[in-house]
């Protein structure tokens, strides 16, 4: 058998082609257009937009719904993506669509199965129906609204157990110590991870997560390949160790799948590792997100803790102010139109959810922050149409009683130290958000 670092040695011409095809190609034709200003490029590899992309959005909301450069389409306009997002004509076309045929087939052959992240096929993301809605069915029946529902107690006993852990600490980087647990440890009960396994996968996650970016460099490739490998490593012992003893987990479920319902096991690993991810890749941020949020806008927190039935609402605005997830994508399947735009097929849309959550169209006075906002839910921050996130009712769930939970033990939590944002431009929120349980001293 070859050693690991033989095994990676030998792997690095597949490795770079692979990279080439999914990242190189793309990054050095954003970054020519980057160079020449082009918006779109910018927007894709400016890594300061990532700390505050908002003003390019509203530029981009300037020239219309929609915009494109030589290589690709652009919007921020609420209706076009939800539009784009619902239709049927669009889709993820395997993550690929945008490389033409050949190179698409060069790449499936040879990129490594035992890395395949979260936007390659069969990932649920990357697939379009009818594979799309055969996956989607299995998972889906581990998050209907009442099994979700039932998980209140269990989370709320999660986030009660994490604050007892602080008990008597005045600091502590709100990130590592709560709103990254308290989704692990919720995904891992979901897929029967054990306790001592969540810590590293958390690691994993987190050094996996660029994956989503497009044109990462060669070495956050290779960085980001080498903890997919090791997350898939760990999940094949994981469905070994499960199919010897299968209890009431999803994968226990997903391993006893028969007949045609029955994924081959590419597919669960895909399948499982995208639910586990977005189980606690996602959540973490929009815990975050929200504690920020609420640290600038202390009235807001109050009116919160006098009205906690106010919390849901309160999730849903940190959703669409500071959306998590900021950005999609999609490939035209045929010729088709959308807000005058003819769009003809594999020609790629990129679809700005934390944009479109600030359309004003939609939202008045979209840039201000208001957690009694009457039609926060109307977000999209969650996505639209067929690839609608799985977890959203979970997440929502687990973030109302997180804060709501955090703010009854901690009323006079803040912010104190200097935030440091991830350095992933899909995904956003913060590495590392440091807080202080005591009141606020008044200066
Ligand atoms: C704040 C938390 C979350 C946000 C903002 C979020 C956002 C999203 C978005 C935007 C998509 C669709 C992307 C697209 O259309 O291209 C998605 C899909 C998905 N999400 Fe979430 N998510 C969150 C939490 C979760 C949780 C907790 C889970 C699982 C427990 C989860 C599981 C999934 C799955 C499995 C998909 C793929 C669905 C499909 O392709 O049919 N997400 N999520």
């Amino acid at each position: 058998m070859r050693s690991p670092d033989l095994a990676r040695a030998v792997d690095l011409p597949r490795s770079f082609t692979s990279w080439v095809l999914a990242h190189g190609l793309q990054r050095s034709l954003i970054q020519r257009g980057a160079r020449k200003g082009d918006l779109i490029s910018r927007m894709v590899m400016d890594v300061g937009l990532r700390l505050d992309p908002f003003p390019a959005y509203e530029e981009l909301r300037g020239r219309g719904p929609i915009s494109a450069n030589d290589l690709i389409s652009a919007s921020v306009d609420h209706a076009v993506c939800n539009e784009v997002l619902r239709s049927d004509a669009f889709g993820t076309a395997g993550g690929q669509g945008e490389l033409p045929r050949p190179l698409q087939w060069l790449h499936h052959k040879v990129i490594d199965p035992d890395a395949l992240g979260p936007v390659d096929p069969p990932s649920m993301l990357a697939v379009d129906p009818p594979l799309h809605t055969r996956y989607r069915k299995q998972v889906a029946r581990a998050f209907t609204a009442r099994k979700v529902g039932r998980m209140g107690d269990r989370v709320t006993d999660v986030a009660g157990h994490l604050l007892d852990e602080l008990a008597g600490v005045e600091d502590f980087d709100l990130i590592e110590r709560y709103a990254s647990q308290l989704p692990v440890t919720v995904i891992a009960d979901l897929l029967g991870v054990p306790e001592q396994d969540r810590d590293r996968l958390l690691a994993l996650g987190n050094e996996a997560a660029v994956t989503l970016d497009p044109g990462l460099s060669w070495r956050q490739f290779r960085r980001a390949e080498d903890a997919l490998r090791e997350m898939h490593t760990w999940f094949r012992g994981h469905v070994e160790r499960i199919s010897a003893n299968p209890g009431d987990d999803l994968i226990s479920q997903l391993t006893l799948l028969e007949g045609e319902d029955r994924l081959d096991p590419v597919e669960l690993h895909q399948v499982g590792l995208l639910v586990l991810a977005a189980g606690f890749e996602t959540t973490v941020n929009l815990i975050g997100n929200a504690v920020a949020m609420l640290d600038g806008h202390p009235d807001q927190l109050r009116w919160l803790q006098e009205n906690p039935d106010g919390w849901g609402n309160a999730v849903d605005e940190v959703l669409r102010h500071q959306s998590p997830v900021q950005l999609t994508l999609r490939i035209a399947l045929r010729e088709t139109e959308v807000a005058g735009k003819r769009f003809l097929p594999g020609h790629g849309i990129l679809l700005y959810l934390g944009g479109a959550n600030r359309d004003p169209a939609v939202f008045t006075d979209p840039g201000a922050f208001d957690v009694t906002r009457p039609n926060a839910d109307q977000h999209l921050a969650f996505s639209a149409g067929v690839h609608f996130c799985l977890g959203a009712s979970l997440a929502r769930l687990e973030t109302a009683v997180a804060l709501r939970t955090l703010y009854e033990r901690h009323p006079g939590l803040h912010v104190a130290g200097r935030p440091e944002r991830r350095e992933t431009r899909v995904l956003r929120g913060f590495e590392r958000l440091p807080v202080r349980t005591t009141a606020r001293v008044a200066a």
